[in-house]
C-alpha cells in the first residue's frame, strides 16, 4: 500500500532526525465525543506510535469554552516539544473554528489550514500540503497517469478538500473544473473527467453512468449510513465498470490522509528547528 511505504519512509526519516537531536511531536486536539472524529484521533495516534513522532492528547469536554481552547493552542504554540498541531474538526457549534485555525501557529499548523499557509499554497510556495488532497495527489501520481493537461473535475468546494485539491491538480498543470450544489449538469461535468475527484459529503451521488470510460476515479467521501455502513461519494459497483483506477471506501484516500499528516509533523519538526 502507498500509505505503507509512506510511513515506512518516515520512520527512517524520524530516526535519522532522532540521532540529530530532533524528536517530532504532535499533539492532537478533540473537543467533545463525536464518534467519527474519536476513530479519526486515534487512527492519528496510532501512526504517530507507529513512525516513533511523540504524540500527546488533549481530549477537552464538550462545553469547554473558547477562551479554555484558545489557551491550549496558545500553550501548545510555545511548548517546545511539539511540532505540530491539530485540531480536530468539527467543534461544537459554540466554538469558532476560524479563530481557533487562525490561532495555530502557522509553523506547527500541519492541517494546512491556517489562512498563511492557504495563501501559501495558492501561490505554490507552501510548508504544508493539506493531508487528504495531498494524500490524493500521491494516489494519483501511484496510478501512473500523468495530470498535465488532462481533464479534472472536482466535485465539491470545502476549504479542507475541494478547494485546495483544485489547486493541487491546476499546480500539475491540470485542466481543473470545481463543481458544487449548484452546478447545472453535474453529470455532464463529469463525463468530462479524465480523472474526477469526489469530495461532496453525499453518499453515492457519482454513479457509473457519470464516468468517462478509462477516468481514474478518487472517493474522498465518508458517509456513515443509517444501517452503520461507510460508503463514499461514488457508487463502487457501477463506478468501477467504467473507471481504469478507481479508490474504495474504506482504504482509499483516509489511510493517505494519515500518511500525509506524518509527513507534514516531520516537515514541521525540521521547521522548528
Ligand atoms: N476533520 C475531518 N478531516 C479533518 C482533517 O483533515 N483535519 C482536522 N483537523 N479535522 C478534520
Amino acid at each position: 500500500m502507498v500509505s505503507q511505504r509512506i510511513k515506512d519512509e518516515l520512520k527512517a526519516e524520524v530516526l535519522e532526525l532522532k540521532n540529530k537531536g530532533i524528536t517530532p511531536g504532535l499533539a492532537v486536539i478533540i473537543v467533545g465525543d463525536d464518534p467519527a472524529s474519536r476513530v479519526y484521533v486515534n487512527s492519528k495516534k496510532k501512526a504517530c506510535a507507529e513512525i516513533g513522532i511523540y504524540s500527546e492528547e488533549y481530549a477537552l469536554p464538550a462545553e469547554t469554552s473558547e477562551e479554555e481552547l484558545l489557551a491550549l493552542v496558545e500553550k501548545l504554540n510555545n511548548k517546545d516539544d511539539i511540532s505540530g498541531i491539530l485540531c480536530q474538526l468539527p467543534l461544537p457549534k459554540h466554538l469558532d473554528e476560524k479563530k481557533v485555525i487562525n490561532a495555530i501557529s502557522p509553523l506547527k499548523d500541519v492541517d494546512a489550514f491556517h489562512p498563511a499557509n492557504v495563501g501559501k499554497i495558492m501561490i505554490g510556495d507552501y510548508d504544508f500540503l493539506p493531508c487528504t488532497p495531498a494524500g490524493v495527489m500521491e494516489l494519483i501520481k501511484e496510478s501512473g497517469i500523468e495530470v498535465k493537461g488532462k481533464e479534472c473535475v472536482v466535485v465539491g468546494r470545502s476549504n479542507i478538500v475541494g478547494k485546495p485539491q483544485a489547486m493541487l491538480l491546476l499546480h500539475e498543470n491540470g485542466t481543473v473544473t470545481i463543481c458544487h450544489s449548484k452546478t447545472r449538469d453535474l453529470k455532464e461535468a463529469c463525463l468530462r473527467a479524465d480523472i474526477l475527484v469526489a469530495a461532496v459529503g453525499v453518499p453515492e451521488l457519482i454513479k457509473g453512468d457519470m464516468i468517462k470510460e478509462g477516468a481514474v476515479v478518487i472517493d474522498v467521501g465518508m458517509n456513515r449510513l443509517e444501517n452503520k455502513k461507510l460508503v463514499g461519494d461514488v457508487e463502487f459497483s457501477s463506478a468501477s465498470e467504467k473507471a481504469a483506477a478507481i479508490t474504495p471506501v474504506p482504504g482509499g484516500v483516509g489511510p493517505m490522509t494519515i500518511a500525509m499528516l506524518m509527513k507534514n509533523t516531520v516537515r514541521a519538526a525540521t521547521l522548528n528547528k
